[in-house]
């Protein structure tokens, strides 16, 4: 599944770069929430989320960059939120949050940034929904893709082929045509893509490589 990062679009213009993803046959709206603290710089809060709600029906795939992510679930359910992910990182209390989250009815991941292992992730898998890769640092869009990450794809596609997991394995951060078919070959069923799509001459076109129709 494709994923396209508003974090990418014209901000002045959110209603009309929704219409864009879903014209383009994306899956879901990747929504990136930076706070300016667990990340250098800010983006947008549950509002935004909200109103966008109303332009579209496609799942809201909320990735919060925060720190105390605990503060920010329900504002974001309330919003509309589809999918929450927070970072492993920004929270001591995962399993409590994970179960807070599913017991309010929407999906929920987990996001780990590039220096932290998968193996920290160990003792939740069994509760995952999403498991976010970062294959970037996380901030900012348009940086190139750090390629020791995909040994953490393939160990977590070796994880849930081997226990049976219901977690499907996301990469942010550096997808583009180049990089697709290793991030694809490694394990990972969900591909988000911020300046890639919002760059392209031809978002259909490119939305159907991502997916492995390179036919087109
Ligand atoms: C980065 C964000 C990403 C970002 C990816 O911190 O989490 O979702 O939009 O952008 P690209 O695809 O340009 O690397
Ligand atoms: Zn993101």
């Amino acid at each position: 599944m494709v994923a396209p990062s508003l974090l990418s679009a014209d901000f002045s213009a959110m209603g009309e770069a929704v219409k864009k993803i879903e014209e383009s046959g994306a899956d879901w709206v990747h929504m990136d929430i930076m706070d300016g603290v667990f990340v250098p710089t800010l983006t947008f809060g549950p509002k935004m989320v909200a109103d966008l709600r109303k332009k579209t029906k496609l799942p809201m795939d909320v990735h919060l960059m925060v720190v105390n992510p605990e503060k920010y679930i329900k504002p974001f359910i309330e919003a509309g939120a589809d999918h929450i992910t927070f970072h492993l990182e920004a929270e001591v209390h995962s399993h409590r949050l994970l179960q807070n989250i599913l017991g309010l009815g929407i999906k929920a991941g987990i996001s780990i940034v590039p220096s932290t292992p998968a193996l920290l992730l160990g003792e939740i898998l069994d509760m995952l929904d999403i498991i976010l890769i970062m294959t970037v640092n996380p901030g900012f869009g348009g940086q190139k893709l750090i390629s020791r990450s995909l040994e953490k794809i393939s160990y977590l596609a070796a994880m849930k082929r081997e226990k049976g997991f219901r977690y499907r394995i996301a990469v942010d951060g550096g997808v583009d045509k180049t990089t697709v078919q290793s991030l694809r070959g490694a394990g990972a069923e969900i591909l988000v893509t911020g300046s890639a799509f919002f760059g392209s001459a031809d978002p259909a076109a490119d939305v159907m490589y991502l997916r492995g129709n390179n036919f087109v």
